[in-house]
């Protein structure tokens, strides 16, 4: 089976009704990163940060998957389908999709102040000041917030490097070290990108630019890669 790995951003899920985060109505309009996702604004007003949090994880529970989550989720079935995503969100998990590492954390989990490697799944609650781990320690957001390390890179980039295909969908390639990853593919297999706008400046030539959203784009590159896997099953996929 060939692997498939897809780096993910706040674009595929704008579809969904998500906001994304740079560019006109994006998130880092309407309120500033500094306030809102740094340890210096926990540090200063952490009322502030869990407010923040528990309306985007709001609108997140009430969002749902889009045809370009769901396409991902059936591609399974093609391909071994792996998914890097800088989203906080759970569409991909909710389409359907078995391997997704969060490089940037997940919303639906809190985490202890003191241990980091105590998460736990929120369900359908908030996070509130008072909110304590076993250990006697607040609980804050299980978000990797600017200026803090991204642990998630190192198994982000072994998979990259498993990759026979590998398509990036959604993101502006603003934000390091999840942008580093679009060099970390083998350089002789097919890569591709899909997002509305013109492509992000660090984008490489080796890249097949897709000028499309995720919604549009994506169900129809799947489309076609099924085909060409289908066609020559056994053989290296080294063209598109
Ligand atoms: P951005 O908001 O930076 O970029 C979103 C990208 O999605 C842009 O390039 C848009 O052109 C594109 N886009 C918009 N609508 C789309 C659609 N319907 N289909 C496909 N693409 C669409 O979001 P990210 O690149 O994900 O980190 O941002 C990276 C990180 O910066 C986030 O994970 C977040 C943010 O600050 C943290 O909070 C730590």
């Amino acid at each position: 089976m060939h692997t498939c790995v897809i780096l993910t951003g706040a674009g595929i899920s704008a579809e969904s009704g998500l906001q994304t985060f740079r560019g006109q109505g994006g998130l880092w309009e309407g309120s500033r990163v500094e306030e809102v996702a740094t340890p210096q604004a926990w540090a200063q007003d952490p009322a502030r940060v869990l407010r923040f949090y528990n309306q985007r994880r709001d609108q997140v529970r009430a969002a749902r998957p889009n045809a370009a989550h769901r396409a991902l989720a059936e591609f399974q079935q093609i391909a071994e389908v792996r998914i890097i995503t800088q989203n906080v969100d759970d569409l991909h998990e909710r389409a359907g999709s078995t391997q997704v590492l969060h490089l940037h954390g997940e919303i639906r989990r809190a985490r202890s102040t003191s241990n980091p490697a105590f998460t736990v799944d929120l369900g359908e609650k908030d996070i509130a000041l008072g909110d304590l781990c076993p250990h006697g320690s607040q609980l804050r957001p299980d978000i990797v917030w600017f200026g803090e390390a991204v642990p998630a890179i190192h198994e982000a980039v072994h998979w990259c490097a498993l990759a026979d295909v590998f398509i990036v969908v959604g993101t502006s390639l603003a934000v390091y070290p999840a942008a580093s990853l679009i060099d970390c593919f083998p350089p002789e297999i097919p890569a591709f990108c899909i997002n509305p706008d013109a492509a992000p400046s660090n984008l490489g030539s080796e890249f097949t630019y897709i000028q499309a959203t995720a919604v549009e784009g994506l169900p129809r590159l799947l489309n076609h890669l099924a085909q060409n896997f289908q066609e020559r099953p056994h053989e290296h996929f080294d063209c598109f």
